[in-house]
C-alpha cells in the first residue's frame, strides 16, 4: 500500500514536471484599449502592432485591440493598466497629469512649430528621457505616437482671440489647456473624448480643439459651423504599458515586442502626416463647416494672448525642455 502511494506521488510529480513547459508556453495576451476609431493614426498603429505580433510571435503572444472607447475611457484605462486589466494604451500626453506633471510640456500653446519639430524633440535625448517620466507610478512609456496639430472650432468664426470670449470649449484633462482657454477669456470644460460629439450637438459646449483626424473621424465638423486653421497645439500620444508586466516578460519576447513598437511608431508618424492632409480635405469638401485661414497678424494675436501661459508651467515642465523644443523649431 505504502509502495502504491509512493508510486502515485512520483507519477503526480512527473506529470507536474511534464506539464510545466506547457504552462510556461502559455500564450501571453496583450489587451490594447484606446478611444479613437480604427481609421485614425492610432487605430491603424494598434492594428499594425497586432498584425506584426501575429506574424512574428503568433502562438506565443496574442494582441486584442479594443478601439473607440469600447472598453475604457482614457481616464479609466490608466487605472485598468495599473491593475494589469489591459496591457497597452495610448492616451494623449495631456491626460497623464495624475501620473506625471512633466508631460504637460506638450500642451503649451504654440510651443511646437510643426509635426517635424515635435518629432525632432521626441527623438532627441531629452525627449527620450521624458518618456520615462511616469515610471515611478508604474506606467512605462514605450514610444511617442504622433497625431498632429490641433485646430479650433465653434459655431461662429474664431478669427481673433476676442471671438472665443465667453464660449465653453471642451478640453482634455489638462491644466495647461485650461489655462490656455482662460487666457482668451473662454470657459474650458474637461470632458471625455467619447462625449464631445453629443455635447457639441446639444449645445452643452460651444467649441472644441482637436486634430483634423479627430475632427473628421468623430464628425465634430458636422456640428461646428466654423473651424479655424490655428495649429496652436499638438496632439501626441504616449504608448504605455504596465511597467511590471513589461519587465516580467521573457527577455526574447520583450525584445521582439520593443522592436515591433519601434517599427510601428515610424509608421504611425506617416499615418498621422497623411491623415492631416487627407482629413482636412474631407472636412473642407463636406461643406459643413467654414474653414478659416488666419493672416500672420491674426495668428500673432492668438500667440500673444496664449503664450503667457508658459510662464505658469515652465518650472513644472522644465525650461531646458522648452529650450530643446525651440532648437527643434529652429531646425524645422
Ligand atoms: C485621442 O485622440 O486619443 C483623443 C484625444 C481627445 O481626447 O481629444
Amino acid at each position: 500500500m505504502k509502495k502504491d502511494i509512493k508510486l502515485i506521488a512520483a507519477t503526480v510529480v512527473a506529470m507536474g514536471l511534464l506539464a510545466s513547459p506547457i504552462a510556461s508556453a502559455k500564450e501571453i495576451v496583450i489587451k490594447f484599449s484606446h478611444v479613437t476609431t480604427e481609421a485614425t493614426p492610432k487605430g491603424k498603429g494598434a492594428m499594425l502592432f497586432k498584425k506584426l505580433v501575429d506574424e512574428r510571435l503568433g502562438g506565443k503572444v496574442r494582441v486584442e485591440v479594443f478601439p473607440s472607447s469600447q472598453l475604457y475611457t482614457d481616464k479609466a484605462v490608466l487605472k485598468a493598466l495599473l491593475l494589469n486589466d489591459v496591457q497597452l494604451a495610448a492616451p494623449s500626453l495631456s491626460k497623464f497629469s495624475k501620473y506625471t506633471k512633466q508631460w504637460a510640456l506638450f500642451d503649451l500653446p504654440f510651443l511646437f512649430k510643426n509635426p517635424q519639430a515635435l518629432n525632432c524633440f521626441t527623438d532627441s535625448a531629452k525627449g527620450q528621457a521624458l518618456l520615462g517620466a511616469a515610471e515611478r507610478k508604474g506606467i512605462k512609456g514605450l514610444g511617442y505616437w504622433l497625431n498632429g496639430m490641433k485646430q479650433i472650432s465653434a459655431n461662429h468664426a474664431l478669427i481673433n482671440p476676442e471671438d472665443a470670449k465667453g464660449l465653453k470649449f471642451r478640453i482634455m484633462s489638462s491644466d495647461v489647456l485650461k489655462a490656455q482657454f482662460e487666457a482668451v477669456n473662454a470657459n474650458p470644460q474637461k470632458m471625455a473624448f467619447s462625449e464631445v460629439y453629443n455635447a457639441l450637438a446639444t449645445g452643452v459646449i460651444d467649441g472644441q480643439e482637436n486634430t483634423w483626424s479627430n475632427i473628421r473621424s468623430k464628425k465634430f465638423f458636422e456640428v461646428q459651423k466654423d473651424t479655424t486653421i490655428s495649429n496652436h497645439g499638438v496632439l501626441e500620444y504616449a504608448l504605455v504599458t504596465n511597467k511590471r508586466f513589461w519587465n516580467n516578460l521573457p527577455t526574447d519576447i520583450r525584445m521582439q515586442l520593443d522592436q515591433i513598437v519601434k517599427e510601428v511608431t515610424v509608421q504611425v508618424t506617416q499615418f498621422a502626416l497623411d491623415a492631416a492632409v487627407k482629413d482636412m480635405q474631407t472636412v473642407a469638401d463636406s461643406g459643413k463647416t467654414n474653414i478659416h485661414t488666419l493672416t500672420d497678424s491674426q495668428k500673432e494675436q492668438w500667440v500673444s494672448a496664449m503664450k503667457p501661459v508658459w510662464a505658469q508651467f515652465e518650472d513644472q515642465v522644465g525650461k531646458d525642455n522648452i529650450a530643446a523644443v525651440q532648437q527643434c523649431n529652429a531646425k524645422n
